[in-house]
């Protein structure tokens, strides 16, 4: 598996540490020293498909690759536009790759880690030659604008990458998931229906009404727990020592879990690009951003080998390796 070509899209309007003050009882102050975050991007209007399909096409042109030519796509989504149709095949419709099989995947924040480790074994199995793996999220739909404590820490946006086989020998990745924690991060479907008219329109308000809710210190334990350990596995099954790795592109929620990482890892924090103060979690479209921001400003060069790591929701966690071409 290559990177051939990356894209992203973020929407126009911007929201502030001190807007939010004005909204929920918090200041710039707390939000930026617990988090590193001092803005994000809210989507006005926008779907979470029209950011995909938007940041598909910039990195379909990157890569020089026509939409009738990509034979795969997975979104990595946990606020797909509809439950049905998948964003995938409305991605697929917006920008004409007619020869693509189409699926979402939900794997909140790690979603897009998933997606990259599926495809992957996709390409290798010589089923397809090439696929479209976009992380798209759009959390402003689905967060509680009165909870200080969630509202402050999510952004939406969309990332993608273009992925083609490639003869040289691959890498390993890494994928984990344990339910047994999924309370720590949830949010809820209430699907419950009754053909009763009026219990029925109350259960379709009460699903408009799903909000994310989160035990903050939990996730941050888990984070700074499994992330160092996943990334040691990534590199121990694939042969690598951390002098080989150029950069570690990490899952975007917080300062002070990248800082914990990098000083896990005893890794210099510069290996640790961040932009997280601009755009807020964007959930599973962080980490593809990122690869798209490192790829425009040449941080990346040809040969540089890169560590990816997702973690979230599930709760889920997972790392893959990439070397730049
Ligand atoms: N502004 C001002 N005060 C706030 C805010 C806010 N936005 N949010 C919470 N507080 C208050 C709390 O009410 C509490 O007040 P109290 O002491 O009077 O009760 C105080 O700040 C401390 O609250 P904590 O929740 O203990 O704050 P903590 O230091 O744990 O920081 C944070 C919270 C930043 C969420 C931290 O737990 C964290 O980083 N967790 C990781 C989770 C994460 O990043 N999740 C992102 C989504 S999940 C993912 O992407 C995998």
């Amino acid at each position: 598996m290559e990177i051939r070509g990356t894209g992203s899209y973020l929407p126009g309007k911007i929201i502030t540490n001190d807007d939010l003050s004005e909204v929920v009882d918090t200041n710039d102050e707390w939000i930026s020293s617990r988090t590193g975050i001092c803005q994000r991007h809210i989507s006005e209007g926008e779907t979470t498909s029209e950011m995909a399909a938007k940041a598909a096409v910039a990195a379909l042109e990157d890569a020089e690759v026509s939409p009738e030519e990509v034979e795969l796509i997975i979104v990595a989504t946990m606020t797909g536009d509809e439950a049905m149709p998948g964003t995938a095949c409305k991605v697929q419709k917006e920008i004409g790759a007619v020869h693509a099989a189409c699926f979402d995947l939900s794997a909140a924040c790690t979603g897009f880690v998933f997606a990259l480790n599926t495809a992957n074994a996709y390409l290798a199995s010589g089923m397809y030659r090439n696929a479209l793996v976009i992380g798209a999220d759009m959390v402003s739909k689905v967060i509680d604008w009165t909870d200080r404590a969630t509202c402050v820490l999510f952004g939406d946006g969309a990332g993608a990458v273009v992925l083609t086989c490639t003869d040289k020998k691959g890498y390993r990745f890494i994928s984990h998931s344990d339910g047994s924690m999924g309370n720590a991060l949830m949010l809820e479907h209430h699907y419950d229906r009754n053909l009763e008219t009026e219990q029925r329109r109350l259960s379709i308000e009460q699903s408009a009404s799903s909000k994310v809710s989160m035990d903050g210190q939990a996730v941050f334990r888990f984070a700074v727990r499994r992330v160092p350990q996943v990334i040691e596995e990534v590199l121990c099954i694939n042969g690598l020592s951390r002098e080989e790795i150029g950069c570690y592109v990490l899952h975007q929620a917080n300062q002070r879990i990248v800082e914990a990482v990098a000083k896990r890892l005893k890794e210099p924090l510069e290996k640790f690009p961040m932009n997280l103060q601009n755009y807020g979690n964007t959930s599973s479209a962080s980490i593809p951003i990122l690869l798209n921001e490192l790829d425009q400003s040449k941080r990346l060069k040809t040969g540089d080998r890169i560590v990816m790591a997702g973690f979230g929701g599930g709760l889920t966690w997972g790392a893959s390796i990439a070397e730049w071409i």
